[in-house]
């Protein structure tokens, strides 16, 4: 079979079996083609939520579809390729953030949206990387603990600086490797490019760049700009997608260390698959889990 007959009974079985499937930004592009709707973790959630299909597949990783499921809990929702992760999100669990909480008792819980399901239950409110600087802002208290990522977190406390924050060491892996020597080297490469980077990036890397901003946000200023050349600290996918959309600029990685094996693992086949009830994972949480965490994420629809 090829991509684009596989692509077209894609389009045929979701009809059929009444499925909705959202892909997030860093998916392959053959199945961005083939999604309902598509975009960074926040725009994700909302379209979740407003998902009138009684199936729904997310294309992303594990957190991802988790939230769809909190969103949708009448909903069967399933992740094609139940290996995909995200490594920020495995770093930190409800028996650690438990024990740190006990210290903080006067700090509201933030958690960025790349957390488990089981940590989310015992945090306040969840904000994503194109939300976290508003949310923030909107918080009655003053006093913000910012989990698992510190480096999001650095931005949004320099976003924020009438409240104090509270960061514990942990973030992405993928980002977080990319460094000042990177950035330098690509500037030398490319000195006309403006530097769009993601904040899970090190607040030394995104204090060289142009602009800092989600998925989402980093793709609607490459756009929307009238510079031609760019240079893109994120995911490598962003890149190859903003190139296709805007064949008159040009796209460059910052690092080719910035590729994600997670938002790389679903493929095309494995869709197709799930679709066939061949393969993937339907999400299911238990009762306590499913009212506590989605109160978090309620919380960051209300404030954002
Ligand atoms: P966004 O919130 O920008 O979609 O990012 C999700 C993510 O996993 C970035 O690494
Ligand atoms: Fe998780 Fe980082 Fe991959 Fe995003 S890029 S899914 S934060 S590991």
């Amino acid at each position: 079979m090829t991509i684009a007959e596989m692509q077209q009974e894609i389009i045929r079985l979701k009809k059929e079996k009444d499925v909705c499937i959202l892909a997030h930004s860093y998916q392959a592009r053959e199945i961005l083609e083939v999604a309902d709707f598509t975009g960074d973790s926040y725009k994700l959630s909302v379209d979740a939520k407003g998902v009138e299909n009684k199936n729904i597949i997310m294309c992303g990783v594990r957190f991802m579809a988790e939230t769809c499921k909190l969103l949708s809990p009448d909903k069967h929702v399933f992740m094609p390729n139940p290996h995909a992760g995200c490594a920020m999100a495995d770093q930190m669990d409800r028996a650690l953030i438990s024990q740190v909480k006990e210290t903080l008792p006067d700090y509201t819980i933030v958690a960025y949206i790349n957390t488990t399901a089981e940590l989310k239950t015992i945090c306040d409110v969840c904000v994503t990387s194109s939300s976290a600087v508003e949310i923030c802002k909107k918080i009655e208290n003053d006093k913000i603990l910012f989990i698992p990522d510190c480096n999001l977190g650095a931005f949004v406390a320099s976003q924020v600086s009438e409240k104090t924050f509270k960061l514990l060491s942990g973030g992405c892996p993928i980002h977080a490797c990319v460094n000042t020597d990177d950035v330098r080297k690509a500037r030398e490469l490319y000195p006309d490019a403006e530097l769009l980077v993601h904040p899970e990036c090190t607040p030394d890397v995104a204090a060289m760049a142009d602009y800092i901003g989600s998925t989402s946000g980093i793709m609607n200023y490459a756009i929307k700009s009238d510079k031609k050349e760019f240079i893109i600290g994120t995911e490598i996918s962003i890149a190859e997608h903003l190139q296709y959309m805007c064949p008159d600029k040009k796209f460059h990685y910052l690092s080719l260390k910035l590729i994600c094996p997670n938002m790389k693992a679903t493929t095309l086949v494995d869709l197709y698959d799930c679709l066939n009830g061949t393969a993937g994972e339907e999400i299911v949480l238990d009762d306590d889990t499913m009212r506590d965490a989605r109160k978090c994420i309620d919380e960051m629809i209300r404030l954002g």
